[in-house]
């Protein structure tokens, strides 16, 4: 079960002055099954906005952002194979680890799931030309955004994935009017594995 809103934190990056998230909330994920739920909910929700945004705004440009935070290991790239899956991914997802960026196609829309890790210069990301997958019509995924200082654009949403005894907590923020909307649905939703 979500916790509800919880108080807006500021997002720990390598910015001088830490931007203040619009929305948070966090919930405890006992396992891997509690990760997949999250992860169900949220590809719901963005197939829904993206289904239904255009006829509702039609000058707003529809992306989703989502920069995953975490300890090695943590669980960023689970919760992206499981959103991919539950959107009709099939057969194995890599991790883009080694490669930097796994691209999908998902019939109407593009997903690029990116990994900065191996990056050791903040402008690297945008020497390999990846600002221009940022403004597309597509869900980007960005496991250590961190790593691309202070010129990568604000996500919509960050999930930060905590180490918390056998399982994880998951905790986002939202940095966009779209991301505390999200925020806000996925509060109403709850997590169907979550709840004993
Ligand atoms: N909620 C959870 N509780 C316990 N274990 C989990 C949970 N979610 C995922 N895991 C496990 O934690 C590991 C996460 O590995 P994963 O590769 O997804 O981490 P990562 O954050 O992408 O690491 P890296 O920074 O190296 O890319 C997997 O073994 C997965 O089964
Ligand atoms: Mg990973």
């Amino acid at each position: 079960m979500f916790l509800s809103e919880t108080a807006p934190i500021s997002m720990s990056n390598s910015d001088s002055v830490a931007p203040q998230a619009l929305a948070s909330t966090s919930l405890f994920l006992a396992d891997e099954a509690a990760t997949q739920a999250l992860a169900q909910q949220l590809s719901a929700i963005f197939s829904d906005y993206f289904s239904n945004s255009y006829e509702n705004n039609p000058d707003e440009n529809k992306s989703a952002r989502v920069y995953l935070k975490g300890d090695l290991g943590a669980g960023k790239t689970t919760f992206v194979r499981h959103f991919l899956k539950v959107m009709g991914v099939q057969g194995r997802i890599k991790s883009p680890t080694y490669t930097l960026l796994e691209t999908y196609n998902l019939s109407s829309l593009y997903l690029y799931h990116f990994d900065f890790y191996r990056f050791t210069d903040t402008d690297e990301w945008l020497d390999a030309g990846f600002r221009e997958n940022l403004g597309e019509n597509a869900i980007v995924f960005i496991e250590w955004a961190e790593k691309a200082g202070p010129g990568l654009p604000l996500p919509d949403l960050e999930l930060y994935l905590i180490y918390e005894s056998a399982g994880r907590t998951a905790q986002f923020n939202a940095f966009s009017e779209k991301g505390k909307t999200w925020i806000t649905q996925l509060i109403h939703r709850g997590t169907p594995t979550s709840e004993k």
